[in-house]
């Protein structure tokens, strides 16, 4: 088994999957935006800082998020496999965390959840998260095309990505994303 890193845009139902798939193959999550949630809560400059970032949609810096990846990787043991949510979201972010798994000597594999980006608005609206306004979705959704594509495109250049259809219900896109991991070599 390798770590599983999740793709998708906003709304495509990583978080909602990471859930159930590491619950299926005992995996432990790191969750990038879950991460950066509670560090925006605490009273610091640093949370003060990342909770403007995140209302307004856009990226924390790839070294305030680089750190914490380290952080958690330094405490786990090697036996323990990773679900990565998240987390890498620019070309920087992939090739320090490529470098951080094999320093780990750690291998990962990209699971794609693809879904059209008018069913995942509508998803986003009815789901009410403080950061889910409107705007801020189209900000996240711009930085997905601008610096997440590119990452998704260059795990699928390396042969490294599985690409699992996100439209449809959870039940099936949770069975889809099983399966392939298992004939996954
Ligand atoms: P993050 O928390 O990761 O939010 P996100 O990227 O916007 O992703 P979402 O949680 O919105 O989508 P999801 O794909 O997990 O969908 P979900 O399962 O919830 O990041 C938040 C912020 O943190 C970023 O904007 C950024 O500022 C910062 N950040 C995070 N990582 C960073 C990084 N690496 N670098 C820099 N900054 C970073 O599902 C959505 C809804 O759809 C739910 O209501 C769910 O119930 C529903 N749903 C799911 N699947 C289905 C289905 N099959 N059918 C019907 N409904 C479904």
């Amino acid at each position: 088994m390798q770590d599983l890193i999740f793709f998708g845009i906003q709304g495509s139902g990583k978080g909602t999957q990471a859930e159930r798939v590491a619950a299926y193959f005992d995996l432990n999550i790191f969750e990038m935006g879950a991460e950066l949630r509670s560090i925006a809560q605490e009273e610091s400059d640093l949370g003060k800082k990342v909770s403007a970032i995140m209302s307004a949609g856009e990226l924390v810096s790839d070294d305030v998020v680089m750190d914490i990846v380290e952080r958690f990787l330094g405490n786990i043991s090697a036996d323990t496999h990773v679900l990565f949510d998240g987390i890498p979201r620019t070309m920087i972010q992939a090739q320090m965390l490529g470098t951080l798994l094999h320093t780990h000597k750690r291998s990962e594999v990209g699971i794609y959840i693809e879904l059209p980006e008018e069913v995942a608005l509508e998803r986003l609206l009815l789901r009410k998260r403080a950061d889910d306004t409107e705007e801020g979705i189209k900000k996240r959704f711009e930085n997905y095309y601008s610096a997440t594509l590119p990452v998704i495109n260059h795990y699928r250049e390396e042969n490294r990505l599985i690409t699992i259809n996100g439209n449809q219900g959870i039940d099936e896109v949770t069975a889809e994303i099983l399966n392939a991991v298992k004939n996954y070599e």
